[in-house]
């Protein structure tokens, strides 16, 4: 039982996802552990509604037990700071995608500007006590304003996306001045170990920078922690979903309109870094190069559009929609499509029943903080005939997933020989890759993560936090 007194969580994200009495149950696996962790100490989750808008005091509506806080943001912002320096700077920056980073003046402004309005709208709200908790790459300097306005509190950070290499980072205009902002912190999380190094080779080289034993980091007189902490599916809900009528009936589904073809799986948002071009292309590999398996097997790609306003988004989707139609052109034949291209999403439960049904679980991504649907689709499989995970080495979920058949994304050929590897794998070798993968997602799930930071986070030593 625990008997401490709980201290008041605050998140703040970009978006809020928070239930609502509109979307109950349209949270995904973070909302779930975070809300978890809201309601039982009476937290708050602060955040842009997604709304475009003047920008008011906060909309707080507590739905379920958990309390969320909203504002709108004007137009000009909205493009300024989501679509511009969030997604048009930071994310293909910090995806190793240099040739499609912009660099705007006005995109800074506008990051900076809204950050500056996050803390002014939130800080108030925020009381001496409370565990504070930012995440992702569109608030990064969210901590150092909170601390111009005194706060004291403990204020923890997790990026989500990877940390890029240090001659990437230079790369960006006044890229000291975001790092220098992370010190404002006591804590800030990594998916991976790799992202971890990557961040101390810059603080090495760029900021000379200390890094101790104990995982503290100093550069000046600013001593924070800096730790490497995988993020998880939840683990729970997951498993009522895949047990659930509506996943059995997908899985039937699928079974019957498969007529005996083995189905390999991708489900991705519709984003340049997801690699899915390439899968393509490694597809096609495998159809040219094997015709005997013609008719034999299909990939189902589900990939709902994201970020529509960039144009880079805008691009990735032509592309494929013109590649997914040269595939089949090429290769259907009167009762045959090799590519079911869909571009929507489906309920979690579906998604499981799809999983489950699928003997290929393809997860390719150029770079990815993490991916969490390779972790889905593991905890997906039937225990005594389980599929296989391919999936690509610059995943984070790499470092966990190791029962996975790993291939370099960028190599048709790779994709293709694992493909061919994965349909003829013996039971034996499929259960004996999956069980330590199953227990690894069932183990190490999201509220394991949270509890993992949030422990590290009231760990830190109180006190010489003014900056
Ligand atoms: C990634 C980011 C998240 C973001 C999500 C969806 O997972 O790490 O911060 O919320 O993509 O992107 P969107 O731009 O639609 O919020």
């Amino acid at each position: 039982m625990e008997c401490r007194p709980l201290t008041r969580l605050i998140v703040i994200s970009n978006r809020v996802q928070a239930p609502t009495a509109e979307q109950p149950g349209a949270q995904g696996g973070l909302a779930v552990a975070l809300t978890a962790a809201l309601r039982e100490t009476n937290g708050i989750w602060f955040g842009w509604s997604g709304e475009a808008g003047e920008t008011e005091a906060p909309r707080f509506v507590t739905y379920d037990g958990v309390t969320s806080a909203t504002i709108d943001l004007p137009e000009q912002d909205v493009e300024e700071y989501y679509d511009g320096y969030a997604n048009r700077t930071l994310w293909p920056l910090f995806h190793y995608r240099l040739d499609l980073t912009e660099f705007e003046r006005d995109f800074q402004g506008g990051y900076e500007r809204v950050n500056q309005v996050f803390g002014d709208v939130i800080g108030p709200h925020i009381r001496p006590d409370d565990l504070v908790w930012v995440h992702d790459y569109h608030l990064i300097p969210l901590g150092w304003l909170l601390r111009r306005q005194g706060l004291e509190n403990r204020i923890g950070f997790f990026l989500h996306i990877p940390w890029p290499p240090t001659k990437l980072l230079t790369a960006l205009p006044h890229h000291r001045r975001l790092v220098d902002a992370l010190f404002a912190y006591d804590v800030i999380g990594f998916q991976t170990r790799e992202w971890l190094e990557t961040f101390h080779d810059y603080v090495i080289h760029e900021m000379n920078g200390e890094i101790g034993a104990d995982g503290t980091i100093t550069v000046g007189s600013r001593t924070i922690r800096a730790i490497a902490c995988p993020i998880g599916i939840d683990a729970q809900d997951f498993v009522v979903s895949r047990d659930s009528e509506e996943a059995l009936a997908t899985h039937a589904r699928m079974v019957e309109s498969s007529i005996g073809r083995s189905l390999i799986v991708g489900v991705d948002r519709l984003d340049y870094s997801k690699g899915l071009e390439e899968r393509f292309s490694g597809y096609q590999r495998y159809l040219e190069t094997r015709p005997g398996a013609h008719a034999h097997v299909y990939l189902l790609q589900i990939a709902p559009p994201s970020r529509a306003s960039v144009q880079s988004y805008q691009d990735i989707r032509a592309q494929l929609d013109a590649l997914s139609g040269r595939i089949n052109g090429a290769f259907a034949d009167i009762d045959w499509v090799p590519l079911r291209y869909v571009n929507h999403g489906y309920p979690r439960a579906v998604l499981a029943g799809i999983y489950r049904a699928a003997r290929v679980g393809l997860v390719t991504p150029l770079r990815d903080g993490m991916n969490l649907v390779a972790k889905e689709y593991v905890a997906a499989q039937d225990p005594d005939d389980p599929g296989v995970l391919i999936l690509s080495r610059f995943a984070g979920a790499a470092a966990q997933m190791d029962g996975a058949v790993l291939i370099n994304p960028y190599s048709a050929d790779d994709i293709a020989d694992a493909i061919e590897r994965a349909l003829t794998m013996p039971l034996e070798e499929r259960i004996a890759r999956w069980r330590p993968m199953y227990e690894n997602v069932m183990r190490e799930d999201v509220t394991w993560w949270r509890r993992r930071f949030t422990d590290v986070l009231e760990q830190a030593p109180a006190g010489g936090r003014a900056l």
